[in-house]
């Protein structure tokens, strides 16, 4: 009898494995893309997967589902280990109803958030759906909400990283928006909240699934993405790798690393990176390379805002993040889309205890009207709001240029800034000496013999007096101007000196972001 009953144990799970069944699985791996339990298994170590909610079915009566059979409710959770830390995870499998949501299905992810909550543990999600469960009505739209409070409710607890497999359209795709990290696939995921026939209908536009809501639509265009990757399987590698930069949970720091990179490593190459012209470009990530443990940097949203890079690396073994200036694009200047970008992942890290490291080569805000009507103003502001309420070690490296408004938006001392040091390079002012010499010295320009001479002079006694870092360093600003080529040895000693940072800011319920 006994025996009889784990047969039909063994029988039910093996039918729940299969999914929707080797026609709709064959289907899935042709159209380029693996199974929901594939790719779990990619992402776990090896055995460590523990499904729950296998047996969960949906109740839905309604258009033919009363006879309708669908796996694992169309959606695999469960828990697991990710290079030896707790990670719990959902995958839609889009085998099963389209790996559409509906009241059940959203309760099975719901349990998985709530256990991610209470353990302090990263919730991973692959989303490869058709969207809400369209036979389930406001059933499917109540577990979107559902999932959707979920999300907001643990942000800033635990990492929540979303995944974009397959399909994602319609409302479904708020909860990767709530979440701190999204990867795509190229070709194969798409996101969007209304598809190309509801843009042509209503609209007139034309435009393909892939031009507007691919992969890399999303990574440069819009900036909904943060990562792509040209398949499932390098793409959950990348997901391992986000991972080991992160801690659990928003008590606990990143994982340290053994360290086999020589902290005082010299560069001299460093000393003459910053070429003698100052309008002319260099590429900033050579500097990152340079400093960072074995050159390894994690590039976050690489095709976004290009004009500000933003990453996770390591220094002694432990995670940084590096926001800084690009020169090569737009001169390094600051604008709407870099604003956004730098201070969601300025809060990222500050949520997450991960230091940050600015390195500073800015000229400004880039000028116009594109910028003035789009709230460059507004949207500059997120990053001096979110540099000043972070209360993680911060140092700040000034290696050419600081003008401006700009200056303190890149986190000098006075936003928070622990210590800041500057290369001997540095030009610190409010405008850069062109700008200043126009105005302060205009009448002495004007009214000289030879202007275009006297404009040259007073430029160039500008530059003497203003455009270096001593100034700044003479107030204090600058805690100390320092040899490039000793970079590393002085930013890991740094960091090592601010490890014990303890600061807390005034109880409130909470901040108001400029959003
Ligand atoms: C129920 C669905 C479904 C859905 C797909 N299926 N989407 N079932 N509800 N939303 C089923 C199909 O009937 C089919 O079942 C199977 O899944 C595979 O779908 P196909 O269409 O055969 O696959 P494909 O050709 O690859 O097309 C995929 C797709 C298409 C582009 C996703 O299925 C599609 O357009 N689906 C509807 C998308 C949509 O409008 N969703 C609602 C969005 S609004 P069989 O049995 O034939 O295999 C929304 C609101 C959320 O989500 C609001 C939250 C606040």
């Amino acid at each position: 009898m006994s025996v009889d009953k784990i047969k039909d144990l063994q029988d039910r799970l093996e039918g729940i494995q299969q999914g929707g069944g080797a026609d709709r699985i064959g289907k899935q791996h042709k159209s380029g893309k693996l199974t929901a339990r594939e790719r779990i298994n990619l992402l776990m170590d090896p055995a460590s997967f523990v499904e729950i909610d296998a047996f969960v079915k949906h109740r839905c009566t309604e258009f033919g589902m009363e006879t309708m059979e669908a796996p694992a409710e169309g959606v695999v959770t469960g828990y697991g280990t990710v290079d030896g830390r707790l990670v719990y995870v959902y995958a839609q499998d889009f085998t099963v109803v389209g790996g559409s949501l509906g009241e059940m299905h959203a309760k099975k992810i719901c349990k998985v958030l709530d256990l991610a909550l209470k353990m302090g543990a990263p919730v991973v999600g692959m989303n490869d759906s058709g969207g809400a469960r369209i036979q389930e009505g406001v059933d499917a739209l109540s577990g979107y909400g559902q999932i959707f409070y979920r999300n907001t409710i643990a942000s800033g607890v635990i990492p929540q990283i979303s995944v974009i497999m397959g399909p994602c359209a319609g409302g479904a795709v708020y909860s990767p928006a709530l979440t701190d990290f999204v990867f795509m696939v190229d070709k194969t995921s798409q996101m969007f909240i209304t598809g190309p026939q509801v843009i042509k209908a209503v609209t007139g536009e034309e435009v393909s699934a892939e031009e507007l809501g691919g992969a890399m639509t999303h990574n440069r265009t819009s900036g909904v993405a943060h990562f792509i990757s040209p398949d499932d399987k390098a793409c959950i590698e990348e997901i391992k790798r986000l991972l080991s930069f992160l801690p659990s949970n928003n008590l606990e720091t990143a994982p340290v690393v053994l360290c086999e990179d020589d902290l005082n490593r010299m560069d001299e190459a460093l000393n003459s990176i910053i070429p003698n012209s100052p309008n002319k470009p260099y590429d900033m990530k050579e500097i990152i390379r340079s400093i960072v443990d074995n050159g390894d940097f994690f590039e976050v949203q690489p095709y976004y805002a290009m004009n500000i890079i933003t990453g996770f690396a390591r220094i002694n073994g432990s995670s940084i993040g590096i926001i800084a200036n690009q020169p090569k694009v737009l001169a390094g200047c600051l604008d709407i889309n870099a604003s956004d970008k730098a201070g969601r992942f300025i809060r990222t890290c500050d949520a997450f205890n991960v230091p940050i490291l600015n390195l500073v080569d800015v000229p400004g805000f880039l000028p116009g009207t594109n910028q003035e009507y789009g709230g460059i103003i507004r949207h500059g502001a997120k990053m001096l709001y979110a540099y000043s309420e972070a209360t993680v070690p911060i140092v700040t490296l000034i290696v050419r240029k600081a003008y401006g408004g700009a200056y303190l938006a890149m986190c000098s001392k006075d936003l928070g800034a622990d210590m800041v040091y500057a290369w001997p390079m540095a030009e610190i002012a409010v405008m850069g000496p062109d700008g200043a010499a126009n105005i302060i010295f205009k009448k002495d320009i004007e009214g000289a013999e030879n202007p275009a001479a006297a404009r040259a002079e007073k430029i160039q006694e500008y530059k003497d007096k203003f455009a270096t870092p001593y100034i700044a360093a003479s107030r204090g600003f600058v805690d100390d101007v320092i040899e490039p080529a000793t970079t590393r040895q002085r930013l890991a000693n740094a960091f090592e000196m601010l490890s014990s940072k303890r600061e807390s800011r005034p109880s409130k319920k909470h901040g108001n972001l400029p959003v």
